[in-house]
This record gives structure tokens, C-alpha cells and sequence, in this order.
């Protein structure tokens, strides 16, 4: 099942999110390697196709990743605070030879793909040497937030994974988490109060219902280690 053009996700006030469109739901996890650094994301469920459903923000649900109303039980407070500024006023711009990396720092969810073959920013300044460019470029689309994004040298054009639109729920078994909702290709996304997010390619949801920046994830859950409790796989 492809998402139908309408897509779309609706934060609500104190509530889950609300998605419209047919929007594919998968379970993926961050798979690391030796080093204990992640290097790939592995598909490991792919939820029943549904045109509508709502996605848990609190933590709390009993049918994760699904709602089941505990959050009107337990009085969540899900108050967007998320920075409304454009990504572009809130980048850095750090250039290397053959490609250029955006960083916005205040989006790290801390899932250190970045971390790979000696760190994204190294591999980005050494991009005219071996295979180096292509590695800064995957490890860059292996971001869930989007903090990371590859340009190419001089006209500027984003190297972006080819995402159709979808939602994964992520899984973190190395640091023993439960992770963000990483929101695929665009997916328009509404405040509760009817203002629409910048899209993006790439963006996590908090689904722990304990981040500062909400809706967005701000890496919280790996400090409370928070674990879903997924009975759906
Ligand atoms: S899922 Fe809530 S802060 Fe990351």
C-alpha cells in the first residue's frame, strides 16, 4: 500500500497523532556493529494497513504504537514547544571538497549514525579520498531527524534518500530504547492549533511523551530508557 497524495499527521491537543492517508506503519530498529556504532536500519515488522489510525504521544498506552486513550487518564501534557524557525536559520553550513553537510545540532535524537568510520564531519572534510564522499552521504540519510543532511559541492542540491511517504517505529536495542516515530518523505504534519510544520524529508516524533521540543523528539527517551511494550509484533 502507497500513501495517498493527502497525507497527512495531526498532532492534537493532549492527544496521539492523528494520521490520514493510508500512511504505511513499520517497525525498524538501529542495528550496530562491533564498535557498538550504528551502521543500518533493519525492517522488523510491518504493522496492518489501515486508511486512518492514531499513533501514541504520551509513553503510556496500553496498545502501543497505537493509542488507547491513557493519556486522557494520566493528564498528558503534550504542549508544542518545538522551534518554528526555519531549519535554514538554524544550520551550519560545513564544507569539504566534494560535498557540503548541513548540521542542525538542536535536532539531534541521539542516534549516532554519525558516529560511523570516524564521524560524519571527518568523512565530509576528506570527501575527495576513497569512498569517503559516499559513506558521509549514507551515514548523513541514515539520520532519523534530518539533523544531517549531505549538499553537493557548488549548486547547493540536497542529497536526500528517495523516501516514499511512511512512518517507522523505531527500536534502539543497543541502548536498550524504545525510539522516535521517524516520519518518511514529506509527510505534512499539523500543530493542534492548525499551523503547519516545515516539511521535510525526515523528522522524528516524540512518542515517549517526555521531550522538550514536542512534537519533535529530543532524544529524552534514551535517558528514561523508554520501552514500549509493542504486543503487536
Ligand atoms: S521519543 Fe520522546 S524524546 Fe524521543
Amino acid at each position: 500500500m502507497a500513501a495517498r497524495k493527502d497525507a497527512r499527521i495531526k498532532v492534537t491537543k493532549d492527544g496521539p497523532y492523528i494520521v490520514t492517508g493510508n500512511v504505511p506503519l513499520i517497525k525498524e530498529a538501529a542495528i550496530r556493529g562491533k564498535d557498538g556504532v550504528p551502521y543500518e536500519w533493519r525492517k522488523l515488522h510491518e504493522y496492518e494497513e489501515r486508511g486512518t489510525y492514531s499513533l501514541c504521544r504520551c509513553g503510556r498506552s496500553g496498545d502501543a504504537p497505537y493509542c488507547d486513550g491513557t493519556h486522557t487518564k494520566i493528564g498528558f501534557d503534550g504542549t508544542e514547544t518545538a522551534d518554528m524557525k526555519l531549519y535554514k536559520e538554524r544550520s551550519k553550513l560545513i564544507e569539504g571538497p566534494t560535498v557540503d553537510l548541513v548540521d542542525t545540532t538542536d535536532l539531534c535524537v541521539g542516534a549516532q549514525f554519525c558516529h560511523r568510520a570516524g564521524g560524519v564531519w571527518k568523512l565530509v572534510a576528506h570527501s575527495d579520498e576513497g569512498n569517503k564522499r559516499d559513506l558521509a552521504i549514507e551515514i548523513s540519510g541514515n539520520c532519523p531527524a534530518g539533523r544531517l543532511e549531505t549538499c553537493e559541492k557548488g549548486s547547493g542540491e540536497k542529497v536526500e534518500p528517495p523516501f516514499e511517504m511512511s512512518i517507522s517505529v523505531t527500536e534502539d536495542p543497543g541502548r536498550k530504547a524504545s525510539g522516535p516515530l521517524w516520519v518518511k518523505g514529506g509527510i505534512p504534519i499539523e500543530s493542534a492549533e492548525g499551523i503547519m510544520y516545515e516539511p521535510r524529508n525526515r523528522v522524528t516524533l516524540c512518542r515517549c511523551g517526555r521531550s522538550f521540543k514536542m512534537p519533535y523528539c529530543d532524544g529524552t527517551h534514551l535517558r528514561t530508557g523508554f520501552k514500549d511494550g509493542d504486543k503487536h509484533i
